[in-house]
């Protein structure tokens, strides 16, 4: 058997588990969901959040994952035993949900960004009766959508191709800090704006009673986004792990990476805001795939030198959002390469193809977006999160404190208190999320999927 590929250098896995982190959750959703859940008390929550869950569980997908130097399918089996690889192929699935979709919203982005190129985003407007919703409508599903998903598509198997090194580990390595670069040059022009005041306001001003009403949603609004932004749930974590040495501080990666997450996340709403309060918007909207596509495109219309903003602003998005699609398809690529035994190449071409498939429907109808969307993001990663907790906090917890103590020397009861957090108060949270992702699911397809099946079958 070949020798199992590994990352040239750590700042190359810590690059790419920066890129996977950072992507379309943290760009579009995180902003939005601070906005409305109350501002800057909200970020502590949220900050909070991370630190408590995202943190032991960003730790416990590493221990597994360099422990057993496998896909997720073949870790939880030599990790956990026996049954447990089916839990991996829930991961593997997974993946594939996710990138079907992930790939079309990425589409859009590049799509949006060539808008840029051709011309100021008012005149684009206009060739939409004057209004950016039916803009996004046009270009969102059929023929448009379907070339740009093909074309997100096709980058993203060519990257995971080439392989960790040649590939992933290189592309990222421009990728991420041309995202940095890229957006805090924007959130200094977004400063420089008339109004941009208020949209800090919103952004940032504490609004404790928000919480105060609304803390039931809040708080797995919160635990949601805290797993989707760092990439948890799934096994992107350990899949990267899988491909390390065995001498490095994990606790001190995973500290880096959740840092890079959390600021970039921060950052993104400092050049957002500015620039919808610049336009004509005050008030963000009810939220749905197409709104920072419908704000953002007005505002780029109505700002002075909006059209080399929004040329920019979508470009590095999509950036973003190829970095973190590698490592979706990466999963899926090295359970094929692991356990069915292909060549890289075949395994990214063949998975990527399939998943391709998957994500045509969304060019079609946006409903299925929220078909996927929904099953993936409320159910199949905090279900995903569950069974990593439980199998590291209560299966084998003294593998995991062995594990995490190499290249770190004794952690004492810092280990314990590690296990005992997993244990008890995430698995809580998680099974809270999880009842409250089902019955949202259950909700949607009740509510408006029977309803689109009425009117379409
Ligand atoms: N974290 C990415 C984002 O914020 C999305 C992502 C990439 C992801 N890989 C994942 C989410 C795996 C969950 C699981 O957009």
């Amino acid at each position: 058997m070949a020798q199992r590929e590994t990352w040239a250098t750590r700042t190359g896995f810590i690059l790419a588990a920066v890129g996977s982190a950072v992507g379309l959750g943290n760009i579009w959703r995180f902003p939005f969901v601070t906005g409305e859940g109350g501002g800057a008390a909200f970020l502590l929550v949220y900050l909070l959040f991370v630190a408590l869950i995202g943190f032991p569980a960003i730790l416990a997908e590493f221990v597994v994952g360099r422990r057993t130097d496998r896909n997720p399918v073949g870790a939880l089996k030599a990790y956990g035993g026996g049954a447990w690889k089916y839990v991996g192929g829930i991961f593997i699935a997974t993946g594939f949900i996710i990138l079907s979709y992930y790939s079309v919203i990425g589409g859009w982005f590049i799509r949006y960004a060539i808008e840029g190129f051709r011309g100021d985003y008012a005149s684009h407007i206009a060739a939409y009766e004057g209004d950016p919703e039916i803009m996004f409508g046009a270009l969102s599903t059929g023929l448009d959508a379907f070339i740009l998903h093909t074309v997100f598509m096709a980058i993203t198997v060519g990257i995971v191709a080439l392989g960790i090194r040649q590939g992933i580990e290189l592309a990222v390595k421009v990728m991420v800090p041309a995202i940095i670069l890229l957006l805090v040059g924007l959130a200094i022009w977004a400063f420089t704006l008339p109004e941009s005041g208020g949209g800090y306001e919103y952004y940032l001003s504490p609004d404790f009673s928000v919480i105060a009403a609304n803390w039931a949603e809040l708080l797995p609004a919160a635990a949601g986004q805290a797993f989707f932004t760092l990439s948890l749930g799934m096994g992107v974590m350990i899949t990267y792990a899988s491909y390390l040495g065995e001498d490095r501080n994990l606790t001190r990666d995973g500290i880096t990476i959740i840092g890079f997450d959390t600021g970039i996340a921060f950052l993104t709403g400092l050049v957002v805001f500015p620039i919808m309060w610049a336009g004509a918007l005050t008030e963000p909207g009810s939220g749905g795939p197409g709104e920072i596509f419908v704000a953002m495109t007005q505002a780029f219309a109505d700002v002075s030198g909006g059209q080399f903003l929004g040329l920019i602003f979508f470009a590095t998005v999509a950036i973003a959002a190829i970095s973190s699609a590698i490592s979706l398809l990466e999963v899926v690529t090295s359970y094929a390469i692991d356990e069915i035994g292909i060549e890289r190449w075949k395994a990214a071409i063949g998975m990527g193809g399939v998943i391709y498939l998957l994500g045509v429907p969304v060019t079609y109808d946006l409903i299925f977006l929220d078909l996927l969307d929904y099953f993936a993001d409320a159910i199949l990663l905090v279900f995903g999160a569950l069974m990593l907790t439980i199998l590291v906090g209560w299966i084998a917890p003294q593998a995991a404190v062995d594990e995490l103590e190499k290249g770190i020397g004794n952690l004492g009861t810092l280990g314990q208190v590690w296990i005992w957090a997993l244990r008890i108060p995430i698995v809580i949270v998680l099974i809270i999320s999880l009842y409250l992702g089902v019955v949202e699911y259950v909700d949607f397809l009740t509510g408006d999927f029977a309803g689109w099946l009425d009117e379409n079958l």
